[in-house]
C-alpha cells in the first residue's frame, strides 16, 4: 500500500483530480508512484500554478514511459531546443508558425487514434494564455462504457474499428500520405483497433472511438449500420458523459491517460496567443 504525501482531490467531476503537494524540483520515486496511482485512478490529473521550466517538463514526463514524437513535432510544432517536446500555438514569427494547431476549436478525441500504438500520457503545461477562449474539456471513456444501454453494449463488445490514416480531421492529408485511388475509404491505408479496450494497467474496459465518427467502420457490419452504430455511441459519449473544464491559467499542467479518456478545446480570438507545450509518452497496442 502506498503511504501517501501528496494530495489528490476531485475536481469539478469525478473525471480530473487536482494534485497538491507536489513539487516539480524536488521528488522522488514514491511521489512519482504516487502520481502514477492518482493518474491510473482518474484519468486526467492537474497541477495548479506550476512555475517549472521545459527542462523541468522534460525530466518529469520521463518518469512515464518513453517519448512519443507527434508527426507535429516534425513539421510546425517542434520545439527549438528540446524535441521531446510538442509546441501548440497560434504564435507566428517572420509570418510563419512557431506551433501548431493555430486558434481554431479542436473537437473531440483521443490523441493520435491512428497509430498502432497510440500514446499513454500527454503532460500539457500553459505558457501563455489568452484573456479568454481556448477552454479543455475532458471526459471518460470507461464511463461512456461503463453507461452503455445493455443493447448497444452486445452490439460493440469483441468489435473492431477502422480508422483510416490517410487525411486529417481538417482533410489535410497526413505526412507522408499520398491519395488513395479507391473511392472507398475501406481500402485506404489506416489502422484497425479493438472498439473496446481493455486498458493495460488498470484492466478496466473503455469504449474506444478514436478522434471522428467521419470515415470510420467497424470492420464486418454493413456500412450504413456501423455508420448509425457510430453516430449513437458518439451521441452517448460526448453529450451524455460527466465532462471537466479545464479554464486555464498559467503555469497549469494537465495530465491525461489516453487511454481511457478523451479531450477537446475551444477555439479563442486570433488575435491573442496561446502557447502551450506538451511532452507525450508511449502506450501499448490496444488489446
Ligand atoms: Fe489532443
Amino acid at each position: 500500500m502506498l503511504k501517501k504525501r501528496l494530495k489528490a482531490e476531485q475536481a469539478q467531476s469525478n473525471v480530473c483530480a487536482d494534485i497538491a503537494g507536489f513539487d516539480f524540483n524536488d521528488y522522488d520515486a514514491h511521489d512519482i508512484d504516487e502520481v502514477r496511482h492518482y493518474w491510473l485512478t482518474y484519468g486526467v490529473l492537474r497541477f495548479k500554478n506550476t512555475r517549472i521550466t521545459d527542462a523541468d517538463q522534460v525530466a518529469f514526463s520521463r518518469n512515464f514511459g518513453e517519448f512519443v514524437i507527434h508527426p507535429k513535432q516534425l513539421q510546425e510544432g517542434g520545439h527549438p531546443t528540446h524535441p521531446e517536446i510538442l509546441v501548440i500555438s497560434n504564435a507566428t514569427q517572420d509570418g510563419k508558425p512557431t506551433g501548431a494547431m493555430g486558434n481554431s476549436e479542436a473537437t473531440w478525441h483521443t490523441d493520435t487514434w491512428f497509430y498502432e500504438r497510440p500514446p499513454a500520457g500527454a503532460i500539457l503545461r500553459a505558457v501563455k494564455i489568452p484573456p479568454s477562449g481556448g477552454d479543455t474539456y475532458f471526459l471518460s471513456t470507461y464511463m461512456a462504457y461503463e453507461t452503455l444501454p445493455a443493447a448497444l453494449r452486445k452490439l460493440v463488445d469483441g468489435r473492431q474499428i477502422f480508422f483510416q490514416n490517410v487525411y486529417d480531421k481538417t482533410g489535410k492529408l497526413r505526412l507522408g500520405k499520398t491519395e488513395p485511388t479507391s473511392k472507398d475509404f475501406r481500402e485506404w491505408s489506416g489502422m484497425v483497433h479493438p472498439l473496446v479496450r481493455t486498458h493495460g494497467e488498470t484492466g478496466r474496459k473503455a469504449l474506444y472511438l478514436g478522434g471522428t465518427a467521419d470515415k470510420a467502420w467497424i470492420v464486418g457490419m454493413p456500412l450504413d449500420e456501423s455508420e448509425a452504430l457510430l453516430a449513437e455511441l458518439w451521441d452517448h459519449t460526448t453529450n451524455e458523459q460527466e465532462v471537466f473544464v479545464q479554464q486555464w491559467e498559467e503555469g497549469d499542467i494537465m495530465m491525461w491517460d489516453n487511454r481511457c479518456t478523451m479531450h477537446r478545446r475551444d477555439s479563442f480570438d486570433p488575435a491573442s496567443i496561446r502557447i502551450m507545450h506538451r511532452t507525450t509518452t508511449s502506450g501499448e497496442r490496444p488489446i
